[in-house]
């Protein structure tokens, strides 16, 4: 359907005008050269343009690059500022708390158990402790299931995401597990830490516990992280059944699913998981991870007096639960990401889903669109992808950097990642409704 020579004369030509716009960002990167890659993390190598735009200041939705351009933001730090850049009541939290003195102290403050308790409220686990960021809290949440159940090996879903979590670098390729292509410096073999089944696949989920050596099933209740995955119905309830039958753990990571609503996936779903681990948005952008335990694993946990959950025994982190990231956790389950917030989040992303498919419907593509709550996705398949590996199966980088630096060139910021537009309390209704048009013209000039 899609002329490759148009597309790259096209992605020639937005690169350019690209390129021509951003002198300080292209300076900026220019400039860099001691950093690894040019860039302080590699992965915002992931530059559709040919280099990453410089960011000068952030409100709202909205961001303004080194360049002066601004943009409607519907990347969000893919998550990290689903509660909108710099809100007010977190930037007043963390002031206070840096006016008060005590950034981090390794002493507790009572912040920490408002939002534990805020936590349990909303995803409806007890106990609740906290890491910098969520990959930490799916690598300690994995090490507590692996020391109660005395089982070994972790199942994930192929074409997961879970952070940089070793175990969870596996996919299928060709129907057999392998080592996901580029997995860097792989410490261990994934194929003796963990197993994997495709997303929806309740039949190969029942198989692989089979086995009797999985400790926990750690999985997004939808995949977001491959474009979005929904689950078919009663997939979900057949895997807490099946990892019941099995003595199994069942980890559900809210980090991206957390869109759906105030109480992510397992809230709106009522789902019944052993534990949650979050992270990215819980506090306004400031890094904070966390992970929610039943009552029942958090009493076995603290009753082995051979695990060494105080000094070295492998879950901790010296800045993990500072007084920082807990007031800001706080400010932003309090008074921003709330119940209202997200109606007004979901609303609006439901009018950007709508207008998404009459876009690809007119230009007789043949993509779908999938929507979690505040987040939305079209994907170049119809019918959307039911697992990770055709979802995977489905991309096309050519056409992602097209459709993103032309948005880019029109002012609209989309994550570097896949086709996610993800919104926030601050964004508006003509925010979406400029992405939309945006969009449109991009399909048009595709022809
Ligand atoms: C579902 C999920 N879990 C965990 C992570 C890791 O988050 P972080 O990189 O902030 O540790 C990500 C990151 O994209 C994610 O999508």
């Amino acid at each position: 359907m899609i002329d490759r020579d148009r597309l790259a004369v096209l992605l020639t030509a937005e690169r350019e005008r690209f390129a021509v716009a951003n002198p300080r960002s292209k300076a900026a990167y220019d400039e860099a050269t001691h950093l690894f890659g040019r860039v302080p993390m590699t992965w915002m190598n992931k530059r559709a343009g040919g280099f990453p735009l410089y960011l000068a200041s952030a409100r709202g939705a909205s961001v303004t690059d080194l360049d002066g351009h601004s943009y409607v933001d519907l990347c969000l730090g893919d998550t990290g500022a689903m509660a909108g850049h710099s809100p007010e009541p977190v930037i007043a939290a963390v002031q206070r708390r840096f006016a008060e003195g005590g950034i981090t102290a390794m002493m507790p403050t009572p912040d920490a158990a408002w939002v534990g308790a805020e936590l349990a409220r909303r995803f409806g686990l007890p106990y609740w402790s906290f890491s910098l960021t969520a990959t930490d809290a799916n690598r300690w949440a994995i090490r507590l299931a692996r020391a109660l159940t005395g089982r070994r090996r972790i199942l994930f879903n192929s074409y997961c995401y879970h952070g940089s979590v070793d175990e969870s670098l596996i996919v299928l390729a060709d129907g057999r597990p392998a080592s996901r292509a580029g997995n860097v410096g792989e410490p261990y073999d994934v194929l003796q830490t963990s197993r994997v089944v495709e997303f929806n696949d309740a039949d190969g989920l029942e198989r692989e516990l089979a086995y009797g050596d999985v400790a926990a099933v750690v999985m997004e209740p939808a995949l977001t992280n491959i474009g979005i995955v929904l689950p078919e119905p009663g997939y979900l309830d057949a895997v807490r059944a099946i990892t019941r039958r099995h003595d199994v753990l069942l980890v559900n990571d809210e980090t991206h699913t957390f869109s759906a609503g105030p109480g992510g996936a397992t809230a709106l779903w009522s789902l019944d998981p052993d534990i949650v681990t979050i992270g990215k948005a819980i506090a306004g952008g400031i890094p904070c991870g966390a992970y929610g335990l039943s009552a029942d694993l958090a009493e076995q946990a603290l009753g082995r007096s051979d695990l060494d959950l105080v000094d070295m025994g492998g879950v901790g982190g010296t800045l993990a639960g500072n007084p920082v990231s807990m007031a800001a956790a706080r400010a932003c389950l309090e008074s921003v990401l709330t119940d209202v917030a997200f109606e007004h989040m979901i609303a609006l992303t439901t009018r950007l889903a709508a207008a998404l498919r009459v876009a690809i419907a007119s230009h007789q593509l043949p993509w779908s669109v999938s929507q979690l709550g505040a987040r939305v996705e079209f994907r170049y398949a119809d019918p959307p992808p039911r697992d990770g590996t055709s979802s995977a199966a489905a991309a096309d980088e050519e056409l992602d950097d097209y459709l993103h630096v032309f948005a880019a060139n029109r002012g609209v910021l989309l994550t570097p990642f896949h086709n996610m537009a993800l919104t926030c309390p601050a964004t508006t209704e003509s925010d979406v409704d400029t992405y939309a048009e945006v969009f449109t013209a991009a399909l048009l000039d595709l022809g």
